[in-house]
């Protein structure tokens, strides 16, 4: 078997390099190790960026991709139960943010490339890279029924998260890690609530929350909890209770209706470069971007494209330079991206709950969380990255 591109894995970045390369007219094949019911319901949270929900439009994917969730740009802080509201409007004629939760969106792209006659294989198991620095890069793997299968390419798309195989592949030595532990923990609540008006985000003493909406009848909400808690330390009604001291509220979810509860810290990484050979890592493959400000999913619709104009003018005109600059633009966007992240991520928590940073710390947080409110400039910088437009 040959193709020009092997996609490995079929997450947001996966889907979205197959879907645009099969807008161009450019064969590939995607393998993606667990089966399609599974990647379809893997629940993370999403806002879909003003420049991405553009990039799926220039491509005429918007309307299948990203239609139907509307969004007005409007972010809440709550400061000690007290709202304040920054908005992205105004930076743009018309604002095309979207709140699309991951797996509606990964459900449409996966619809998008079968609709345009993609190639998906799932249960792909044992995928194996060889030769990606030579002229011919092959791909082995094992399809549900235990049949080996071997694929000859141009170009193989690492699109398998940051637990893939295809950074994995890479022989040591040749990639720097640069991680960061944000030494915070999170308890992510899914239950059947009402979502909020507008995505919320709180911050007082009790320490960080945060309240998104997952679809029109249900909710997400985050809180701020000690290193080494489990969800188990988090019983419904705790959760409750600090989710009214927090929010200032009783925005919280209604007794039984919690239907899932997990802890994670919030880390950070980013594997430099992003380009082996003819093997190009893209979304999680490459970098982990804690979730504050939503950039991760972002991250990995921009480099799709990225990938996608490159193969495009390689295929077309033998051009290389798009797949040779590759590394450098993603990476510019992604430490981008990570300041942005690390950036509210620490003015989030450290504007509250200050035994962890200090009282110092304190309130220089909450002067620039106060910045963003008095001064246009601040406001519009924040704007700016909120809409990936910076
Ligand atoms: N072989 C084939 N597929 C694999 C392998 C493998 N060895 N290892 C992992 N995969 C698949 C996973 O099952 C998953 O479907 O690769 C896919 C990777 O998807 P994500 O982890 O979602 O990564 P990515 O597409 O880069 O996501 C970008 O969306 O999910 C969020 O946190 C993520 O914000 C990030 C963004």
């Amino acid at each position: 078997e040959r193709t020009t591109v092997v996609v490995v894995g079929a997450g947001p970045a996966g889907l979205t390099v197959a879907g645009l390369l099969l807008r161009l007219g450019i064969p590939c094949t995607v393998l993606e190790r667990r089966p399609r019911s599974r990647v379809e319901q893997r629940q993370r949270a999403g806002i879909v960026e003003h420049r991405a929900v553009r990039m799926f439009e220039e491509w005429g994917l918007a309307e299948r991709v990203v239609g139907g969730f509307p969004y007005d740009g409007v972010l809440e802080v709550r400061v000690d139960g007290e709202s304040r509201l920054l908005d992205e409007t105004g930076l743009a004629e018309r604002l095309e943010a979207r709140l699309c939760p991951q797996q509606v969106l990964v459900q449409r792209l996966i619809a998008a490339c079968l609709e345009d006659g993609g190639d998906l294989r799932f249960e792909a198991a044992e995928v194996t890279l060889h030769g990606v620095t030579g002229e011919q890069p092959v791909v082995r793997y094992r399809d549900a029924d235990g049949v080996a299968h071997e694929i000859a390419c141009d170009l193989v798309a690492g699109c398998d998260g940051d637990h893939g195989v295809s950074r994995a592949s890479i022989p040591d030595g040749v990639l720097t890690a640069y991680p960061f532990d944000h030494g915070i923990a999170w308890l992510t609540v899914l239950a059947d609530a009402a979502p909020p008006r507008h995505p919320l985000l709180a911050v007082s003493r009790h320490g960080f929350a945060a309240h998104f909406a997952r679809g029109p009848r249900a909710s997400r909400f985050y809180l701020q909890v000690p290193l080494g808690d489990g969800p188990d330390d988090w019983p419904e009604d705790r959760v409750r209770q600090q989710l009214r001291a927090r929010l200032g509220s009783d925005d919280g979810p209604p007794p039984g209706t919690v239907t899932e509860k997990e802890v994670f810290r919030l880390r950070s990484v980013v594997h430099e470069p992003m380009s082996h050979g003819r093997l190009h890592l893209v979304g999680d493959a490459a970098h982990i971007i804690s979730p504050m400000g939503g950039k991760g999913m972002n991250l990995a619709l921009y480099e799709a494209e990225v990938f996608a104009r490159a193969v495009r003018d390689l295929v077309r005109d033998g051009d290389d330079a798009g797949l040779r600059s590759y590394s450098a633009v993603c990476l510019q966007r992604a430490w981008n991206y990570q300041e942005f992240s690390r950036w509210m991520t620490e003015m989030l928590h450290d504007a509250g709950d200050d035994t962890r940073t200090g009282p110092f710390r304190r309130r220089l947080a909450r002067a620039r969380l106060d910045r963003l409110s008095t001064s246009r400039a601040s406001a519009g910088a924040f704007a700016e990255l909120m809409a990936g437009l910076a």
